[in-house]
């Protein structure tokens, strides 16, 4: 049987990636982080010296990458390239502010994001597990519009700047806020993840802690699987 889909959409900050990951553990779903993806797209071109901004380079690089993503436990992200088979694992770097700042020239490509969309689909379909939270931008509209569970997750501008501060050690609370604002206002223009769509519902997690984060995502699948 095809996995239960679970799909989250959500900017930055909002708790989607912690939440989303400690929800699919509490449901002993498997867990697909989409923007993963497009973090390892951005850290290939930079590795090989391809222009982010040419759809048709990051199509070749497409072509020959090998991309594999573990769904349960730990996440473990591994890229090989065409003509050199070394396995990179890419699991930190992809988080590192070097990709973080130009993520968004890979994936404001329309045919870039179908064939990753295709690839998502398939990873889910072959994982053979019962469940699959599935979270990025587009998921809720794009990559899993038929899921029976979809949830937009919100947080205020300022809430979300304080918890990607806690993350990243060293950079400023202004300097983080700067960060997440640019990448958003570039995300925006090619996918709407700031409204929800009819159907999905919304989680604004702005006065809810971790826990409570969890325990609405895990209320909601719940309620309706
Ligand atoms: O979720 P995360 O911040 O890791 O996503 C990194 C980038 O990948 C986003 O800034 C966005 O440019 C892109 N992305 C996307 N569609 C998705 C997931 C991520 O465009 N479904």
């Amino acid at each position: 049987a095809d996995p239960v889909l679970v799909a989250i959409d959500g900017p930055a900050g909002s708790g989607k990636s912690s939440v989303s990951r400690a929800a699919a553990a509490r449901l002993g779903f498997g867990i697909l982080d989409t923007g993963a993806a497009y973090r390892a797209l951005a850290w290939a071109a930079l590795q090989t010296g391809a222009d982010l901004d040419d759809e048709a380079s990051m199509l070749a690089l497409l072509d020959a990458w090998h991309y594999s993503i573990t769904l349960l436990g730990a996440q473990r992200v591994e890229v090989e390239l065409g003509g050199a088979p070394a396995r990179h694992d890419v699991t930190a770097a992809i988080r590192e502010h070097a990709v973080s700042g130009q993520v968004s020239r890979v994936s404001k490509h329309p045919e870039v994001r179908e064939r990753l969309n295709a690839m998502f689909r398939r990873i889910v379909a072959e994982s053979g597990l019962p469940g699959v939270v599935i979270e990025g931008r587009d998921i809720t509209t794009v990559v899993a519009p038929n899921a029976p569970v979809r949830i937009l997750m919100t947080a205020s501008p300022e809430v979300r700047a304080q918890r990607r501060a806690g993350e990243l050690a060293g950079m400023s609370q202004e300097q983080v806020l700067a960060d997440i604002a640019a990448r958003d206002a570039k995300d925006a223009q090619v996918v709407d993840f700031m409204h929800p769509a009819p159907g999905v519902r919304l989680v604004d997690t702005s006065d809810l802690d971790f826990e409570q984060s969890v325990e609405a995502v895990v209320g909601i699948v719940r309620e309706v699987s």
